[in-house]
């Protein structure tokens, strides 16, 4: 089913979506909260100290997230704490060629499981956001300073392009390559260029990103 919003029933969502996002987490619950979203695709219910040494040396995707959540951290400290989040800002861009804007808020449960050719400007993600390789979510155009809110449980696929004032709701997917210029419904799939949306889909499947990979968890790559 094809789902259409006109500009007004947009404007009234993004009001209703806005409010619905929860900011409060710390730093460190961010981290435990990233923590256990890589375990869960893993099918692992926590995450172990093997798993969780495994995650801090081993694995690009979680070592990317924690860079960020590092900075969140550092920027507290009096005198220097911004000099040294830039400095992992920068180290960040250049090692993994990936930038999340310090601007942007994140949300706990963040995975990115293929921690390259990302960009996130000064946008809002939500709890358990996913965004796969190639991704960019910024502003639509350098003269408009409005960036897009992803709410939580949203999967951005590889590739996808998400731009401008706009609302990606609850849950929602956005299909590999898609170009999003408007606002997305909770639960629905956004595919294509322009994007359709299509749905809302049952809230019960499980995002893309989150089904378990088949095999030994130890020794096979996380894909998407
Ligand atoms: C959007 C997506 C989640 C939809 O999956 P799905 O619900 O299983 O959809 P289906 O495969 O049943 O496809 C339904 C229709 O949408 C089309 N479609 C699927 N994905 C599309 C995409 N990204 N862009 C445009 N059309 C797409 C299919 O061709 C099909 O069209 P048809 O009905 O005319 O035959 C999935 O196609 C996708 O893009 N996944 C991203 C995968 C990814 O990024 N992997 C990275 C691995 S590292």
């Amino acid at each position: 089913m094809l789902l259409s919003a006109g500009p007004g029933e947009n404007a009234v969502w993004r009001q209703v979506c806005g409010d619905r996002i929860d900011m409060t987490e710390t730093p460190f619950q961010k981290v435990k909260a990233d923590l256990k979203r890589y375990a869960l695709r893993e099918n692992r219910t926590s995450a172990g100290l093997g798993f969780t040494l495994r995650m801090f040396l081993l694995t690009p995707g979680f070592q990317f997230v924690f860079s960020r959540r590092l900075q969140e951290m550092v920027v507290k400290i009096p005198l220097i704490g911004r000099l040294l989040r830039r400095i992992l800002w920068w180290w960040s861009c250049v090692f993994f060629s990936s930038e999340l804007a310090m601007a942007a808020k994140i949300g706990g449960g963040f995975y990115v499981p293929h921690p390259f050719g990302i960009v996130v400007g000064a946008a809002t993600l939500g709890r358990n956001v996913s965004i796969l390789q190639n991704v960019t979510i910024g502003r639509k155009a350098a003269e408009d300073p409005r960036d897009p809110v992803i709410e939580d449980g949203v999967s951005i696929s590889a590739g996808a392009v998400v731009v401008g004032a706009i609302t990606v709701g609850e849950g929602a997917t956005i299909g590999a390559n898609a170009v999003v210029t408007k606002d997305v419904p909770p639960h629905s799939i956004a595919m294509g260029i322009p994007a359709k949306i299509i749905g809302p889909k049952p809230v019960t499947d499980t995002p893309l990103v989150d089904r378990p990979v088949a095999g030994d968890a130890a020794t096979t790559s996380p894909a998407a």
